[in-house]
C-alpha cells in the first residue's frame, strides 16, 4: 500500500511544526521537522567555531561528520546531533538565524532532502520546511503552504519563548523573522516560496485549533 504522505511548506513562525504535530497526533501519522535538521547542521557549525556566512568551504569538507537523527520519545520528537541530545540549544536565536544562513548551501540541501525522502518511505508522513512541496516530496497527495503576517508570526515566536521562561525581546524577534523570510525567498536553491499545487492556509486570522481543523479537511478531501 503507498503511504500517505503530507507536504507543509511556509516562513518562520507561521505555525507549521506546531499544527503538524497535532494533526499527526491526531491522524496517527509520523511527524518529520525538516527544520530541526538545518538547525542540528546550524549547531555544528557554532560548536565547531565555523563562520557559516564567510566560510561555506570549511562547512562543506566536514559535512560527513554531521549525524542528525529525529527520534520519538514517550511521543516527543526529540533531536540528537553526533548522538547528543540537541532537542532545546537548537530552538535558541543564534541557532535560528544559522539554519538560514546554512540552509542556503546546496551541498547542504542535496544531503538533508536525501535523509528527509529516506524518511518518508516507509510511513505515513506529515513533513514541514521550506522546500517540501517541491523538492523533498513533490508527489505528496496533500500539500499545503501555511503562512501568516510577519506580526501575527513575531507575537507567536514571542509568547511560544516567553511561556517556556525565554528570554527575548519582541523587535528582535521580528527582525530575525525578516532576515529569515529574506534568505529563505531570496536563495537560488529551493527559495520558499508556495508551489502551484499547495493549498493556501493563512492563519493570521485563525486559532490553533482552527488551523489544525483546516489542515484536517485538506487531508480528508483527497483521503
Ligand atoms: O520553525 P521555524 O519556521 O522558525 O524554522 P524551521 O522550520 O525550524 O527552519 C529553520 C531554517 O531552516 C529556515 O529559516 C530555513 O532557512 C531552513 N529550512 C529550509 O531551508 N528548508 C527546510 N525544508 C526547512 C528549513
Amino acid at each position: 500500500m503507498k503511504h500517505i504522505s503530507v507536504a507543509v511548506d511556509g516562513p518562520a513562525g507561521a505555525g507549521k511544526s506546531s499544527v503538524s504535530k497535532a494533526v499527526a497526533k491526531d491522524m496517527g501519522y509520523t511527524y518529520i521537522d525538516t527544520g530541526a535538521m538545518y538547525r542540528a547542521a546550524a549547531l555544528f557549525a557554532i560548536e565547531n567555531g565555523i563562520d557559516i556566512r564567510g566560510e561555506r568551504a570549511a562547512l562543506i569538507i566536514r559535512l560527513d561528520e554531521i549525524k542528525i537523527a529525529l527520534k520519538n520519545e514517550n511521543g516527543a520528537q526529540r533531536v540528537y546531533l553526533n548522538g547528543k541530545d540537541v532537542s532545546e540549544r537548537i530552538r535558541q536565536e543564534d541557532v535560528s538565524v544559522g539554519a538560514s544562513d546554512v540552509a542556503v548551501i546546496p551541498e547542504v540541501r542535496v544531503k538533508l532532502v536525501a535523509m528527509q525522502r529516506e524518511m518518508a518511505k516507509t510511513d505515513d508522513v506529515i513533513m514541514d520546511g521550506r522546500d517540501i512541496c517541491s523538492t523533498v516530496l513533490p508527489d505528496a497527495q496533500v500539500k499545503i503552504f501555511l503562512t501568516a503576517s510577519v506580526d501575527a508570526r513575531a507575537k507567536r515566536r514571542y509568547d511560544e519563548l516567553t511561556a517556556k521562561g525565554v528570554e527575548c525581546d519582541y523587535e528582535k524577534l521580528k527582525k530575525d523573522i525578516e532576515y529569515r523570510d529574506k534568505n529563505d525567498s531570496e536563495r537560488e536553491m529551493s527559495p520558499l516560496k508556495k508551489a502551484d499545487d499547495a493549498a493556501l492556509l493563512d492563519t493570521t486570522d485563525l486559532t490553533f485549533d482552527e488551523a489544525v481543523e483546516r489542515v484536517k479537511e485538506l487531508i480528508r478531501d483527497v483521503l
